[in-house]
């Protein structure tokens, strides 16, 4: 039985030591599926996701991850990267999948086929940032995901962004950003809680300036 999210969300930790034992197939199918159901701008889905599993692979990719070991242990890393230019592209068969499904009407696909270059150009250079949110809003869903189905992650900003796209085949891609590496795999060591500060901390009401005491 899955864990539910509220358990998932507590219990999880970021596990740096992993077992060797391998993901099953349908498991690491199951967590693809949770991960992109995550919600994205407009649903245009700008996240890149590729499944680093080849030993040869996620030996390069810790290597690109400053040596951090977790890496090369887990049997698969996620590394999450972003198309910056996703809202210039055709957007097409996601409208139409929009109608489809009957969640779009023609009015609100209309809309959004409108909608969606438009703001690819307000943001302007922003977009980087853009797309690295929906990027880790999916990551997001694959860490809870895998706690849930008894497995374990650990979120990753210690790379060099040139390196894990080396490995992963995109150096020639300048559109192409990296926004997390996240090795995911059987726990080889306790849950050691680092802790969080007291809500008035970073939580306020109404006002940045009005602390919330819970
Ligand atoms: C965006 C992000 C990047 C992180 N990068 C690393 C990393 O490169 N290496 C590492 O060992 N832990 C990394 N961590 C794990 C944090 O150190 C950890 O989440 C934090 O200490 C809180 O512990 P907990 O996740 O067990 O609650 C990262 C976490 C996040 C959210």
């Amino acid at each position: 039985m899955p864990l539910d999210v509220t358990t998932a969300i507590l219990q999880r930790r970021s596990i740096k030591t992993f077992k060797p034992d391998p993901i099953a197939p349908e498991i690491l199918l199951q967590l693809v599926q949770l991960t992109i159901a995550a919600p994205s701008s407009y649903n245009i889905q700008d996240w890149r996701i590729v499944i680093v599993a080849d030993p040869d692979q996620r030996a390069a990719l810790g290597a690109a991850c400053f040596n951090q070991p977790q890496i090369g242990q887990a049997p698969v890393n996620f590394v999450f990267a972003a198309d910056i230019k996703a809202g210039e592209k055709d957007v097409t068969p996601i409208i139409e999948q929009g109608i489809q499904t009957g969640a779009w009407s023609e009015g609100t696909a209309a809309y959004f086929k409108k909608a969606i270059p438009e703001f690819a150009v307000a943001i302007g250079d922003k977009a980087r940032e853009y797309a690295i949110k929906d990027a880790m809003i999916a990551a997001t869903h694959t860490m809870l995901a895998a706690e849930s189905l008894g497995l374990s992650t650990c979120m990753m900003n210690g790379w060099i962004e040139s390196k894990v796209k080396a490995v992963i085949g995109a150096e020639n891609d300048p559109d192409l950003a990296i926004a997390l590496v996240l090795p995911i795999g059987y726990s080889a060591e306790p849950r050691k809680n680092p802790g969080r500060m007291p809500f008035e901390f970073n939580v306020s009401l109404d006002r940045i300036d009005r602390p919330y005491h819970g």
